[in-house]
């Protein structure tokens, strides 16, 4: 999509925020209230920052944000199909959000992300919950303001999913849901097909942003005072592919770094197969680039990891993080794993758990393997569950064990910490986060959210720490 198509694009969404405007501002003058909205946002960091367009998109508009979900006028469900609990909780929510529109007839009940670009769901959104008014995709996010702007004004049931897209709109009002720290999407799509995943169906093919346009961005939230961005991508690792510039991600990443105010730059997720020296060269040359990387495992057995099409060995992934380690140091390494992928057995799972004791993993999410339909994993023959559970347990396990013995190492030592709000369960204290993650609670001294300060952490209660302010 050329820049002036785009522009075209952005105005043309913006013209449809303004006119739905006006109907919020006749609808608010006859309730004598204002209208309230919500977004409620399922899975990962990209549907995080999806919604954080939509809502900004609902602010032009003059929503205020509702302080729940039955106090909504629009309400919008964000969603995530990664796995089959996801969309298990979706269809909860939908059920119990019925008895709000019984209240407020005229509510908006909205869904929208990836488990949309499923036919299935779509179909079965139709015919089970009717009083659903509007959906859309992945691919027409940016087109928010239009459809809604559409049920708003000629009323009916308004549905607009794309099969796919090579259109990246810029330039959208966002709210950030954070003053201090942001996402930023650097590409969409994922072109891997690891043959358990759904996200390059629902997602599409990988498409990158141009390089000046994210630079462009990430001033701006500077100039807003944002002092934390995460760079954003399935496989941030692959950024630049099919752009008519040599970009790479390292190359990014590294004037990402460059820009004034930045004092932290965070990305998500890094395929352990692109991962290239130059990264990690760029990682260990600019001090405000988190000394944190997420690199997802799956699998520490070579078998599992070729049937889950991942390309690379255990003894790559092994070599790949102690690179990492010797040229970053203090650096945190967390993964995903996934148990009970078809065909694993009791050595597959002991494989993983050596690599886990091996690597000294800072923490993991480790998730049971769950069918998607349409993937290539989901049509081979499926573990027995009671297998899965006991083998999941043993990941688990040792994943605690490592994660405990590995984040105590910064016990006693001085570290900067970013603040990112009070304390939830003592409003006399801050909770932040240091470079590597993890997270610190320690009493208010004058401080304020969003800022940077030095924190001796006194103690580790497992996953977190307890320090105090060093002036
Ligand atoms: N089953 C279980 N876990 C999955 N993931 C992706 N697809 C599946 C699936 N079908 C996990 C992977 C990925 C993380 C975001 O979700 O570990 O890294
Ligand atoms: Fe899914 Fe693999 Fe793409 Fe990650 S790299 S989004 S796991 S297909």
């Amino acid at each position: 999509m050329t820049k002036d198509n785009s522009l075209k694009e952005t105005k043309r969404q913006i013209e449809f925020m303004h006119k739905a405007g006006k109907i919020v501002e006749q609808r608010s003058k006859a309730l004598s209230r204002p209208l309230y909205a919500m977004t409620v946002t399922f899975g990962c960091q990209m549907n995080f920052r999806d919604s954080e367009k939509i809502d900004g998109a609902l602010r032009e508009m003059g929503f205020l944000k509702a302080s729940s979900e039955e106090q909504a006028d629009v309400l919008i469900y964000n969603t995530c199909t990664v796995r089959e609990n996801a969309d298990k909780r979706l269809f909860g929510r939908l059920g119990v959000c019925k008895a709000y529109k019984n209240k407020n007839k005229n509510m908006i009940i909205g869904v929208c992300g990836c488990m949309m670009q499923e036919k299935q769901v779509v179909d079965r959104i139709k015919k089970e919950y009717p009083h659903v008014d509007l959906i859309f995709g992945t691919h027409n996010i940016f087109a928010f303001s239009e459809l809604l702007y559409k049920k708003m004004s000629e009323g009916g049931f308004v549905a607009d999913i794309l099969e796919s897209t090579d259109k990246i709109v810029e330039d959208l009002p966002t709210e950030r849901k954070y003053s201090f720290k942001t996402g930023i999407n650097i590409m969409f799509g994922c072109d891997n097909f690891c043959t358990y995943c759904i996200v390059p169906y629902v997602r599409g093919r990988e498409r990158s942003r141009k390089p000046a346009d994210i630079v462009d961005e990430i001033k701006r939230a500077a100039d807003d005072g944002v002092k934390e961005i995460m760079l954003l991508g399935q496989n941030v690792n692959s950024y630049g592919k099919g752009l008519d510039t040599d970009v790479t991600f390292a190359k990014l990443l590294k004037e990402a770094a460059s820009v004034d105010g930045i004092r932290r730059i965070r990305f998500m997720t890094s395929h352990p197969k692109d991962l290239s020296d130059e990264l990690i060269e760029v990682m260990a040359e600019n001090e405000n680039i988190a000394r944190h990387i997420h690199l997802p495992l799956q699998s520490g057995s070579d078998r599992i990891l070729e049937a889950m099409n991942r390309h690379y060995t255990r003894e790559g992934y092994i070599s790949l993080t102690e690179k990492l380690k010797k040229a970053v140091p203090d650096i945190a390494i967390t993964t995903d794993i996934i148990v009970g992928f078809p065909g694993e057995d009791v050595q597959d799972v002991s494989d993983t758990i050596d690599v886990i004791e091996q690597v000294g993993f800072d923490g993991a999410f480790t998730f049971e393997y769950s069918p998607r339909t349409g993937t290539a994993a989901a049509k081979m023959e499926q573990l027995d569950k009671g297998f899965v559970q006991e083998n999941f347990d043993r990941v688990l396990k040792t994943v605690h064990k490592v994660a405990w013995e590995r984040s105590r190492r910064f016990e006693g030592r001085v570290m900067e910490v970013l603040i990112e709000g009070e304390d939830e369960k003592d409003p006399e204290r801050y909770t932040g986060r240091i470079s590597q993650n993890n997270v610190v609670h320690f009493p208010k001294s004058g401080y304020h959210v969003g800022d940077l300060v030095q924190v001796r952490l006194d103690e580790c209660r497992g996953f977190y720490y307890n320090g105090t302010v060093v002036p």
